[in-house]
């Protein structure tokens, strides 16, 4: 590119004018599409963002969820550029991956061995072939609302047209995109959250065919909502009378909600979990941990694993800070992002209320949901599709604006870097956004 090249683009509307003519619909992710100009991002520090065209933001997307140390910590710039000048790809085994494999055995209660890839998305596809060739079955259990990565497999009723999508007590099967493998969602059983009598009933009829059952053990990819108390026990039991896997895809909660991420919150212990996200601080990295019989069939090579980047020597210098330093800290990190986003909760819901607006905002603390809804809770994917989404999308438009940056479907994310002065500000920012809904 020439220098003169690079003058034709200042601005965010220029630079995405120009980003369209080479980068497919100006985005590199479907994620990033907005209805105007999706943000242009100059720089990041702490919790605050600066885009193109020089406006600041308070930043509680944080890379959709892995920024737990906030833009640009200390921590992971050290470990990474450190690491870089020792080489940045060896394909080979080296000492940080065996270190962070340790952390994470001793942080996930699930793990006992622990193999790496570089995002979510392959670590999902990694236990669900390694449930099915463990268990010699070919079925799974997903639950409607659930994401758990673009791939084929998986990408199913995650957020499907209410029209398609049948009765809420006997899900339809429907494709999240054109184009998937055919037959892809034909070993996918879909059934609603927090319904233990359709996880029975689906277990009656074909539980020698179960493989596994895979879900967010805290929904964040429809809200943020929490299993009914017993669920997820019930989910654990009916797995292992039936030899089937539980797969807990903790890639947002792992790291997030506490260092054992939402199993430890919960108290209910998976075969297999997946993690990514906040593991490295923002380094693309994931792990597919479990216990030692089911990673035992990855271990003895019977069930394939690969991957060029597996275990990336950058991405595994800044795990090993990211998650020595959560481990050390724990007992300060956690409660403190719980208190800073509950006190931001409360004044989110207290606001809402002055302005008679009728918005719901329900989550741990480290992460958290505002819904446009009169309903006093949100349990599943049907209730969180009732809600009034046209709001919400002018929310996110006017927060944007006024420069309050949230996950568009209404989620947000804290870090350690988000301070009392950063809640104060944002609140009053949302007061002003809610007054004029
Ligand atoms: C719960 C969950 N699983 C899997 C994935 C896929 O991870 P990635 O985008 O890194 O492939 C995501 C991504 O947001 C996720 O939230």
């Amino acid at each position: 590119m020439t220098e003169q090249a690079d003058q034709t683009a200042t601005t965010m509307e220029q630079w995405y004018e120009r980003a369209r003519r080479t980068v497919a619909g100006g985005v590199s992710s479907d994620a990033r599409r907005m209805a105007g100009t999706p943000l242009f991002v100059d720089r990041a520090h702490g919790a605050e963002l600066i885009d193109l065209n020089g406006k600041r933001y308070v930043d509680y997307v944080l890379g959709q969820g892995p920024d737990i140390l906030g833009h640009a910590s200390e921590i992971v710039a050290e470990a990474v550029s450190a690491q870089v000048r020792r080489g940045v790809a060896y394909a080979a085994q080296h000492r940080d991956e065996a270190l962070v494999a340790e952390l994470l055995c001793d942080m996930v209660p699930s793990a006992d061995l622990v193999r790496f890839n570089s995002v979510g998305s392959e670590a999902v596809h990694g236990a669900l072939r390694l449930a099915r060739g463990h268990t010699g079955r070919d079925l799974v259990i997903k639950f409607e609302g659930h994401y758990h990565g673009w791939l084929d497999p998986v990408l199913h009723s995650v957020h499907p047209p209410l029209d398609a999508a049948g009765a809420a007590d006997r899900p339809t099967t429907v494709a999240g995109t054109l184009g998937l493998t055919p037959g892809s969602g034909d070993s996918l059983r879909v059934l609603g959250w927090n319904d233990p009598a359709a996880v029975e009933a689906a277990f009656a009829a074909e539980g020698d065919r179960i493989a596994a059952v895979i879900c967010e053990p805290l929904l964040c990819n429809t809200g943020a909502i929490e299993p009914e108390p017993g669920f997820l026990e019930f989910l654990r039991d009916i797995c292992t009378r039936n030899g089937s896997v539980l797969i807990f895809d903790e890639i947002i909660t792992g790291f997030r909600v506490g260092e054992g991420g939402a199993q430890q919150r919960f108290g209910v212990t998976p075969d297999l979990t997946t993690l990514g996200k906040a593991m490295a601080g923002g380094m693309q990295v994931a792990a597919l941990a479990g216990s030692a019989a089911v990673m035992g069939t990855i271990a003895s090579g019977r069930v394939g694993h690969a991957g060029t980047f597996n275990s990336h020597p950058v991405a595994m210098a800044a795990a090993k800070a990211v998650l020595g330093h959560l481990h050390e800290h724990a007992d300060a990190i956690y409660p403190g992002l719980t208190t800073t986003g509950q006190s931001l909760m409360t004044a989110i819901a207290a606001s809402a209320e002055r302005h008679g607006v009728p918005l719901l905002v329900a989550g741990p603390g480290p992460l958290f949901q505002t819904y446009f809804t009169d309903q006093p809770v949100i349990r599943t994917y049907r209730e969180y599709a009732a809600c009034d989404h046209a709001l919400a999308a002018r929310f996110h438009a006017e927060l944007l604006r006024h420069g309050v940056n949230i996950v568009p479907r209404g989620l947000w994310f804290l870090s350690t870097a988000h301070g009392a002065d950063h809640v104060n500000e944002t609140a009053e920012m949302v007061d002003a956004v809610l007054a004029s809904l």
